[in-house]
């Protein structure tokens, strides 16, 4: 059965039909569909069996090990996503993208969720490649010299105590990383600094690189860069955490929301300089 895919939106995200992921399907189309919608949807598939997500996963490289969340018992690659009545936080309600702070942050990840609310907990996803490509050419330039510090301690120190994890004696990660990123597949220029991980641009003072990082979260948050994803039980999102961020509503307390999670070990973000904005981004940057 040939592949349908479906834009969401101009700019970013697409819903994939006639591909059942417990199954073997056409990779290369499904990974053309994801550099070209930066995120992409299954709808009506059925619950996946651990090792199958795995699997499915394992096509797109080989799996990242999350440093901090809890994991699935026998699996330490599936990431038990889970808020309910007695949650203290819910992973992922604020913009990021997933552990930047790594060295090598994972190139994608991929989530079925398994409980949805009976409304709420949506996930919206941002293009930074958008982001990057509606700044004005010297902003463009100026950030593609910068590089950034991403942190992790501040985020998962005692996070995941109410799940039972114990991180006493653990270290987290931190890294630095290009402010602008060069996409290796598409060789398209995506903004990558996030409001979760990111903690200072370096080389400038704590007054510039607070006031520029305010700037760069703000207008990442546009709307016109972004598709919000509605859950039903047993969707699965399949997004490239090189040039997206997501948010997950927790919106929905005190129903419960879970599903399983896996990412996809990525390489060390670089920046190459070139000439890759699309013919419609320049258009938008006119518009502004
Ligand atoms: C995440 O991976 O950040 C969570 C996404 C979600 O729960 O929708």
């Amino acid at each position: 059965m040939s592949l349908r895919v479906e834009p969401l939106t101009p700019t970013i995200g697409a819903e994939i039909y006639g591909a059942d992921l417990s199954e073997p399907a056409d990779i290369d189309a499904i990974k053309n569909a994801l550099w070209a919608h930066q995120v992409v949807f299954f709808r009506d598939q059925p619950r996946l069996e651990p090792q199958a997500q795995i699997a499915f996963a394992n096509h797109f490289g080989p799996p990242h090990f999350h440093p901090a969340a809890p994991h699935l018992e026998g699996h330490p690659e599936i990431f038990v996503i889970y808020a309910d009545e007695h949650s203290k936080v819910a992973n992922g309600n604020g913009w990021h993208t997933d552990v930047s702070c790594d060295e090598e942050p994972p190139l994608a990840t991929m989530l079925q969720m398994h409980q949805v609310p009976s409304s709420g907990g949506d996930t919206l996803f941002s293009s930074m490649y958008a982001a990057f490509e509606t700044l004005s050419q010297p902003m463009q330039q100026f950030l593609s010299t910068l590089t950034a510090t991403h942190g992790s301690e501040h985020i998962y120190r005692g996070r995941y105590s109410d799940r039972g994890v114990d991180d006493a004696g653990r270290n987290y990660p931190s890294a630095s990383h290009p402010v602008v990123r060069t996409h290796p597949q598409s060789g398209r220029q995506a903004l990558y600094v996030n409001p979760a991980f990111t903690t200072r641009i370096q080389g400038l003072s704590a007054d510039e690189s607070d006031a520029l990082l305010s700037m760069l979260y703000q207008h990442q948050q546009r709307v016109e860069f972004q598709v919000r994803f509605k859950w039903r039980p047993n969707d699965i999102a399949l997004w490239d955490n090189r040039c997206t961020q997501h948010l997950a509503l927790w919106d929905y307390w005190p129903e419960t929301r879970s599903g399983h999670r896996v990412t996809i070990r990525g390489e060390r973000p670089y920046y190459e300089a070139g000439e890759h904005t699309s013919r419609r981004m320049k258009l938008a940057r006119k518009q502004i």
